[in-house]
Formats: C-alpha cells, structure tokens, sequence
C-alpha cells in the first residue's frame, strides 16, 4: 500500500476530544503508512478552551495554528476557509479528518471539497432538526460534502438514509468521544478539582452552559439562572462558565444576582481531565452541551438537558439523559425526582465501548486500500 497523508481539522473545545483517539488509532495500523498532520484553526484560543486539551488528551501539538479567533458565524467561516485554502494547496493531503459540527468543521469540509480532497467526517449523522442552530447547518453541509461518514449510533445511519446518503459511504463506528472518556478516566482519578473546589464527591451538581438560544436572550438566562438559585439551596453548584456565557453574564448585570448565593460557584472552565472528575463523581448534571449528554450516559450519571430537542436522542432513549427545555417550572421537578433517588436509569449505547477510533482507523485503511480517492 501506498503512504497516506492525513491532514486533521481541530478548531473548538470538543473536537480535541474527538480527534486525539483517532490520531492514536491511525499511527497504530500496522498496515497503514502514514504521514499525519494537526492543523488548528484557532476557534477557541484561550488557554481554557485549547491549550489544557493538547495536555490532556496527549494530542500532539498542532503543526499548523490557524490563528483565527472569534468574529460572526460568516466571519469565521470564512476566516478558516482562506487560510486552510493555502494548506491544503501546498500540502496536497490524500484525505482530510474533521469532527462534529463546529464551524471549524464545516469550513474545511468546504474547502476540502472544492479542492478535490476527499472528507472523512468522524461523528457524521446527528440531528437536531432545530434549523435555528448554528450548528445543524454545519451538521447537514458536511454531510452532504463527506465521502466517508462515520457514525456513532444508528439514529446517525437512518437520518443519512432519509437524506439520501449513499449507503456504500456510510460506516456504523461508534462514539469516539467514549474512547477519549475511557483512556481519561484513570487519569481523572488523580484530580485535586474536588479539594480545590471544597466539594463532596456525590455532593454537587455540575452546570454547563453556552448555547447561544440558552445565553443570548435575557428572557431565557435571566430564568434559567434563578433556576439555578434555587437548587442551590439544596445542593452545592458548580458552573464553569464558557467565554461567551461569561460575557452575556456579565452584560445582563447577572453575575452579581448569582454572588451573595455561596452554594452557586462560578468558576473559569476546566480542563478535560479535571472536568471528567467533575462528572464522573456529580450527583447531577444540568446542561446544553452536546457532549456532556455523552458522556454522563457513558458514566450513567444522571443529566438534564435545558434544550427543547437534541441531535444525540439515544442519550434520552437510551441513557440518563432527560429533556426538560428552559421552563423552570419543568426544570425543578425533574431536579428533586433526580435528588429523591428516583432519576432515570440507563444503559450504555452499542459500540460506546472506548474502540470506536479503532473502527475510523479500519474505515479508513480499507479506503485507501481500495483506491482511496479513486475508489
Ligand atoms: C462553539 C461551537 C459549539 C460548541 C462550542 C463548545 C460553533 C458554531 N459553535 O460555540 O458547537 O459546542 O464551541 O465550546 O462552532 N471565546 C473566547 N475564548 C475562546 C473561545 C471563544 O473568549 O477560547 C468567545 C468568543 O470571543 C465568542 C464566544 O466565546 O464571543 C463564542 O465562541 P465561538 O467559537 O464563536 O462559539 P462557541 O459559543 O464557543
């Protein structure tokens, strides 16, 4: 077999846990000879949201930073888009890699396509059906430009086959998210985050919050976060706030509303190994995040998802997950049936077995095996 070159697309906080195993996985192939290359776009670049992630994960520092920041959904976009022209230009990759559904990802799946270099799409198929999402837009046009679609449940495989995906190009891998879990799990173990915190394990609950619907409106923040004053009384909270989050907080004059309320802690976000602490010992998990629906029902801690929908519904038809939108007068009762010990159970998703990076890695030999391009 011929050498491949890989080039791996990273940009915001959740695709580092999602190309890290792959990565891995491909350098293991023992058939494959294969040239990788990390490129970051520069998406999220506070230490926070990044650098913590290359640590953590053991993802090799990017070859290439985009450097290109914040700005609108257009204006990243685009950003992205020139600046990975030129790479792909000079650097000739046989496939490109990129993950989820950030604009990092929909950017070089663009580009990549114009350019005649095929896309693998690692976490392929999820929808939300919500339009008003950034990212459900970012999710269809990948799809659409992908040549290998990788998926992590089956609901992923009949939403391709409702579009129209030609079957031959789609491949039933798995959750690598869940690989990047397992090989941090142990790792997490060694965390002080609880003693920094001054919190029980089993003794708190854990908010994450950053989707533009939940943050952008005061309509929907100013009562979210009462919700959230009001568990408080119960039980410690911990809320490691997003940079955009951060900023509509304090535009909206909230994060002194949330200050006298000791039991609600407001903390800069955490690393990956730190925050899978966090989860993995939280008594519950109040969210928006994507990810973290994943991941709490990987570890079957119980989640509520402060959405009205989700593009990952076998966290809710399978795992802890619960919908309960942004009304408090859902939210609460869902809260105390959580505290009372009567949360919902659930199960372990197939193939959320920590080897789905193995499966992209066969996915992709037998690719290039066949002809990869020209098959
Ligand atoms: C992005 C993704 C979202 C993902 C989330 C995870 C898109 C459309 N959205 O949303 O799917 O769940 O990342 O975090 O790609 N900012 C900083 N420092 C950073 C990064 C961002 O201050 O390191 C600020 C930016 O200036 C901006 C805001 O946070 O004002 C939003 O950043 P952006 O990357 O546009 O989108 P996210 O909300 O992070």
């Amino acid at each position: 077999m011929s050498p491949i070159n890989i080039l791996h697309i990273v940009g915001a906080r959740p695709n580092f846990m999602k190309i890290a195993p792959v990565m891995r996985a491909i350098e293991a192939r023992s058939e494959l000879v294969v040239t990788q290359m990390l490129v970051h776009t520069g998406q999220h670049y506070d230490a926070t949201m990044s650098d913590v992630f290359f640590r953590d994960l053991r993802l090799p520092k990017p070859d290439l930073d985009l450097g290109v920041g914040s700005g609108s959904q257009a204006e990243q976009t685009g950003q992205i888009m020139v600046a990975l022209e030129r790479v792909i230009e000079e650097r000739r990759p046989d496939l490109m890699v990129a993950a989820g559904d950030v604009n990092s990802t929909l950017a070089a799946a663009l580009v990549a396509a114009k350019a005649g270099v095929p896309v693998a799409h690692v976490e392929s198929g999820l929808r939300s059906n919500d339009w008003t999402m950034p990212e459900e837009v970012n999710r269809v046009v990948t799809d659409r430009l992908a040549t290998l679609l990788l998926t992590p449940s089956p609901d992923a495989n009949a939403n391709l086959a409702r579009e129209g995906a030609d079957p031959a190009r789609v491949h039933f891998v798995g959750n690598v998210m869940i690989d990047s879990l397992h090989a941090g799990l142990a790792a997490a173990k060694a965390s002080h985050v609880h003693e920094m915190l001054g919190i029980a394990p089993n003794g708190y609950a854990l908010i994450t919050l950053h989707r533009p619907a939940n943050v952008d409106d005061p309509r929907v923040l100013a009562p979210i976060i009462e919700v959230l004053l009001e568990v408080a009384s119960d039980l410690p909270l911990v809320f490691p706030v997003h940079p955009r989050t951060r900023k509509r907080l304090d535009e909206m004059h909230l994060a002194n509303r949330v200050q006298p309320q000791k039991n609600l802690r407001l903390v800069d976000p955490f690393g990956y190994l730190d925050f899978l602490a966090l989860i993995a010992s939280a008594r519950l998990v109040l969210t928006d995040s994507g990810g973290i629906q994943e991941e709490t029902t990987a570890l079957g801690i119980p989640c509520l998802t402060l959405r009205e929908n989700t593009e990952r519904p076998i966290t809710a038809e399978v795992g802890t997950n619960v919908l309960v939108g942004r009304d408090p007068a859902r939210i609460l009762p869902e809260v105390k049936r959580v505290l009372s010990g009567r949360g919902k159970a659930g199960r372990v998703p197939e193939k959320w077995d920590g080897r789905a990076a193995e499966r992209v890695a066969e996915v992709i030999e037998q690719w290039w095996k066949r002809g990869g391009p020209r098959a």
